[in-house]
């Protein structure tokens, strides 16, 4: 373990050059990895295994999805099979669907986790939050999660650039004494750059977190409250949404990504400089209580019964797309539309 210090906190980070490729190659040399869904992590995580010589199968229901694994190139009886067939072949289950499929699916695949297996996760929802998701795995498998940091769009698109996705993992069940040690090696094998460690519990409540806040729900809250200040105040509309969403995303927070927020502000213009300084502080305070807020509701298990109830309605995909419309058809991202058809080329 390489010892990295975060900020002035020594952590212990995983590497490829103390687990390489080959170590993981022969950590899992006897194992079959049955990858149960095709949707964003599956084909991700699958196809960087299946290229970097793991013995992979994927376990899917016919329909498009599986369409799709066969134009990818999985081989319908041989690397491609229904679901049960391939929880009967698979060694280390990867549960890979979506974690409201999880828990319907779940009594199925406990059938077929017989001592010795391994249940494999990507996120720590299930297993953290059983009273709701009824997700107990039996005390003879081991249990371990690897969670990229990202979409599993991108797990592979940088995997076939030659770079590897940060993931996080952590073991939950020990039962063979070797849980770690597969589980680092999934991690290696699913194409990640660097492993961070952490446990079920910590893995989810800071996922819920962040989705719900700076990542994906407080963004948009901050961009809305901003923007409807201008349009309030006389702005126009392309105005408007470019001191607000434009900028931000086209020129600043590739800074940002470069070298930190200090760099930004440094390379931006003395007002802007003056006005930031001054006002993050006043941000700062003003939401904290609400992402506090949001964290006790996580830690509750509010958060994951509102996702499993609301998740398992059999109109779910209608009501999103009518939330969805809603900020599609907004008039901030209408102005977002127009602004992004206005890109300039450089030629
Ligand atoms: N999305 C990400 O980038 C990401 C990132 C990190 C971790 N994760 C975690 O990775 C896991 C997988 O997430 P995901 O986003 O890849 O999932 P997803 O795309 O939502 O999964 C869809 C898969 O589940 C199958 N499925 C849905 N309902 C089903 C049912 N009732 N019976 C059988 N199969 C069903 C789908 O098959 P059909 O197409 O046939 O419906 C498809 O194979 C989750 O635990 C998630 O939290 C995801």
């Amino acid at each position: 373990m390489a010892q990295i210090n975060f900020g002035g906190t020594v952590e212990e980070v995983v590497t490829r050059e103390e687990f390489p490729l080959e170590k993981a190659r022969e950590v899992l040399a006897n194992e079959t990895i049955a990858v149960i869904g095709y949707g964003v992590q599956g084909p991700g995580q699958s196809l960087n295994m299946r290229d970097n010589g793991f013995n992979v199968i994927v376990g899917q229901r016919k329909g498009k999805t599986y369409d799709k694994a066969v134009a990818d190139g999985w081989v319908p009886g041989e690397t491609l099979f229904e679901i049960e067939e391939a929880l009967e072949k698979g060694t280390i289950i990867c549960f890979l669907l979506s974690d409201a499929a999880q828990i319907e699916l779940w009594p199925t695949v406990k059938k077929y986790l017989t001592a010795g297996k391994s249940l494999y996760f990507s996120h720590g929802f299930g297993v953290t939050y059983k009273d709701q998701t009824g997700i107990v795995p039996p005390a003879d498998v081991d249990v371990f999660l690897v969670a990229p940091k990202g979409s599993g769009t991108s797990l592979r698109r940088l995997f076939v650039e030659g770079k590897g996705l940060n993931s996080s993992f952590a073991v939950f069940q020990n039962a063979t004494g070797e849980a770690r040690t597969k589980c680092i090696a999934m991690g290696i094998g699913v194409g990640s750059g660097y492993l961070f460690e952490t446990d079920f519990y910590r893995e989810v409540t800071s996922d819920l977190t962040g989705e719900r806040g700076t990542l994906m729900g407080a963004i948009q809250g901050i961009f809305a409250a901003q923007y409807e200040v201008l349009r309030e105040n006389g702005h126009s509309p392309s105005e408007a949404f470019n001191e607000t969403v434009e900028e931000l995303t086209q020129s600043l927070m590739p800074l940002v990504a470069e070298n930190g927020m200090d760099w930004m502000y440094a390379n931006c213009s003395t007002t802007a400089q003056r006005g930031a300084l001054d006002w993050w502080k006043p941000f700062k305070e003003a939401t904290k209580p609400v992402f506090q807020q949001l964290y006790n509701s996580v830690k509750s298990g509010e958060q994951a019964n509102i996702s499993i109830t609301r998740n398992s309605q059999p109109d779910y995909r209608e009501k999103l797309e009518v939330e969805l419309a809603e900020l599609r058809d907004s008039e901030m991202w209408q102005a977002g539309a127009a602004v992004r058809s206005l890109r300039p080329e450089r030629n």
